[in-house]
């Protein structure tokens, strides 16, 4: 990772954290996008990602700063569950456009940059790309469009070097999940006990996949989704 320039979407939560301290930690230049200015650092731009433009302008300041791209982690979302048979039309809105309409905007943006040089794109799905959660219709759409924009784009972009995958996490413990938790989305013991592994995910477990995906191990993996659930996904008992 020594010397690689990565922009990092909602570097500013609990995820986008971890994932940009570890990269750092490993030698990258990291740039985090985030709406939340309070928690930016020294290298970061305030960023909505549903927003094509800011985008943009977060992608080229990147280039500006460090001359180059070389990778990109899409991190920044948002959980707000809700019954479907009231779920304002606006609020289904929001969510796509978070989760996946800004996810393309960004992905693109970044890749525009990167179509000489190659890299590496990194999309933070969730096991809600295949499990179907009650009260979440638009997070689990949303996210299971992630799974097939990660297809599309990688082998669309496969040719310019460009590889792109997905890290789907099963619950992991950042203030997302506290949030949800507080107000009663989650039941946290009853998560434990559903999880093979018996623990939620540490962000860090999270970063340890992102980093593999953005690193030459992986050079020849893409299209892919890395669950990272503690075998959530594979339980199918009781
Ligand atoms: N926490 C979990 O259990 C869990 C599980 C599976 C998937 N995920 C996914 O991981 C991603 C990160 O989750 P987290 O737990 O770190 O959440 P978090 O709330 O800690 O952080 C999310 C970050 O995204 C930023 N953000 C929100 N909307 C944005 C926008 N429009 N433009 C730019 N930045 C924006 C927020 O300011 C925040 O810094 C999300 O996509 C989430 O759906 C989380």
């Amino acid at each position: 990772m020594r010397d690689k320039v990565i922009v990092v979407s909602g570097g500013a939560g609990g995820i986008g954290g971890e994932v940009s301290a570890r990269l750092v930690s490993e030698g990258a230049r990291v740039m985090i996008a985030d709406l939340n200015v309070s928690r930016i650092a020294e290298n970061g731009i305030v960023c909505d990602i549903t927003n094509p433009e800011q985008c943009e302008a977060a992608a080229e300041a990147t280039v500006k700063k460090f001359g180059q791209i070389d990778g990109m982690v899409n991190c920044a979302g948002v959980s707000k569950p809700h019954d479907s048979i009231s779920l304002p039309p606006a609020d289904w809105a929001r969510m796509v456009d978070i989760q996946l309409n800004g996810a393309f905007y960004f992905a693109q943006a970044c890749a525009k940059r990167m179509m000489e040089t190659g890299g590496a794109i990194v999309f933070i799905s969730s096991t809600n790309a295949e499990a179907a959660f009650p009260r979440r219709a638009a997070y689990c759409c949303a996210k299971a469009g992630v799974a097939m924009l990660t297809k599309v784009l990688a082998i669309e972009w496969a040719e310019k070097g460009i590889r792109v995958n997905a890290v789907g996490p099963a619950y992991v413990a950042t203030e997302m999940t506290q949030r949800n938790i507080a107000a009663g989305n989650v039941n946290e013991a009853q998560i434990k006990a559903r999880i093979p592994l018996g623990r939620l995910a540490q962000p860090a477990d999270v970063a340890d996949a992102v980093s593999f995906l953005l690193s030459e191990k992986a050079s020849f993996i893409t299209g892919h989704s890395l669950y990272v659930d503690g075998g959530w996904l594979a339980y199918g008992y009781f």
